[in-house]
């Protein structure tokens, strides 16, 4: 029988789309090579620059996030370069396995899946590096399978006090717009985000914001690239067009989503998903349930995973909350498969939002038979009703 009522879409992405961008998509798909489209393009250009705080370039692709990944490395790195990641997740390993397709020499900095990157362990490893034999440094800034955000700005100091040329690349694709987040500030050379996040787009689109250090590496690099090329891209950009056909129609969508973004100001979207991610933590302390992030200065505001009672399946409770509400919750990846499930708390979100999702949990619980407490949406009511 189909639900009535909104689905509610609370995994850490794709995000609700808001109407206002919606109907920004809707309009009818324009030359992508006519004076207007051009216009367009330079608008949305500059716009992103805000949202990623830089002034230097930020390249679309009309590609997934994984896209991005493969655009940063192969611009700016040749076969056999050594790259430091740190292991915070899922998505810093699937990172590292690109970067092994790719004939790069990925060195992992084992992690727990708990907390973010290691910047001991990047610092000590720089330091030891005096052939520089590392090319570069990745890191994902919030790792969406565990909840669990990385300290760009100590990276990047780990990498200045070990005086090492390393590029600085960052993955912020489930944390750009919604965690505060400073490319051209922090000294991140690439940053790789997503459309479907906090950018609050449907998926599709992807992006490289790059410094001048990393253009200049694109002049050596030798890994084979193509599609990906930065240059011609750089160069069509400068008038506002693409080397290809663009996704016209999710640019439109782009350019009101950072229109939104910067309507609200990105300092009180950034508090915005603080505060529904602190209301999302009371509750599921609340219910005696466990947070997945296990250091509190790396807690994300844009997801919280919750770790299930041994024996109980986050699966089966996803999908009797699915079956029964309606409402899809992101699931464990990784060696967190079926452990944990993930509360999506970024995009288009506000107060009421966050109390149905958290309802849709509580009632979950109790209907999939989880041990907890009750109480955990009046414990983020309250916060929630004090913290206007
Ligand atoms: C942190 C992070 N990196 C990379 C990816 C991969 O992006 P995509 O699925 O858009 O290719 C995701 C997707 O969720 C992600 O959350």
């Amino acid at each position: 029988m189909p639900a009535a009522g909104r689905h509610f879409l609370q995994i850490p992405g794709p995000t609700n789309v808001p109407d206002r961008v919606l109907r920004a998509i809707d309009n009818p798909t324009m030359d992508h090579r006519g004076p207007a489209f051009g216009e367009m393009g330079a608008e949305v250009l500059a716009l992103l620059k805000q949202v990623f705080q830089t002034s230097g370039p930020v390249i679309v692709y009309p590609a997934s996030g994984t896209g991005a990944w493969e655009a940063a490395l192969t611009n700016t790195l040749s076969p056999g370069d050594h790259v430091l990641m740190s292991e915070t997740g899922w998505f810093a390993s699937l990172w590292r396995e690109m970067a092994e397709r790719l004939s790069l020499h990925p060195e992992f900095i084992p992690g727990d899946w708990r907390r973010g990157a290691d910047v001991a362990g990047i610092a000590e490893r720089l330091a030891k590096d005096s052939s520089h034999a590392i090319k570069a440094v990745c890191v994902v800034h919030n790792e969406t399978s565990t909840g669990c955000v990385s300290q760009i700005a100590e990276v990047r100091a780990a990498i200045d006090a070990a005086k090492h040329p390393a590029l600085l690349m960052v993955d912020t694709i489930s944390s750009l717009a919604s965690i505060d987040y400073k490319h051209e500030a922090w000294g991140v050379d690439v940053t790789v985000a997503g459309s479907q996040k906090g950018l609050m787009l449907p998926p599709g689109l992807s992006f490289n914001a790059i410094s001048p250090k990393a253009e200049a590496a694109r002049k050596t690099a030798k890994l084979p690239r193509s599609y990906w090329d930065w240059g011609p891209m750089l160069a069509a950009n400068a008038t506002g067009f693409f080397p290809y056909t663009p996704a016209t129609n999710l640019l439109y969508g782009a350019k009101a989503a950072c229109e939104m973004l910067l309507e609200e100001g990105l300092a009180n979207v950034f508090a915005r998903h603080d505060r529904h991610a602190e209301a999302t933590r009371r509750a599921v302390r609340a219910w005696g349930l466990e947070i997945q992030c296990a250091e509190p200065k790396h807690y994300s505001s844009s997801l919280t995973a919750v770790r299930l009672p041994e024996g109980h399946s986050a699966d089966a409770l996803r999908g009797k909350i699915l079956e029964k509400f309606n409402m899809s919750l992101g699931n464990g990846l990784g060696q967190l498969k079926d452990r944990v499930f993930r509360i999506g708390h970024l995009g288009d979100f506000n107060d009421l939002m966050l109390c149905g999702t958290l309802s849709g949990v509580e009632m979950g619980l109790r209907a999939a038979g989880v041990p907890h407490k009750e109480g955990g949406v009046q414990a983020a009511m309250a916060y929630l009703a004090g913290n206007a």
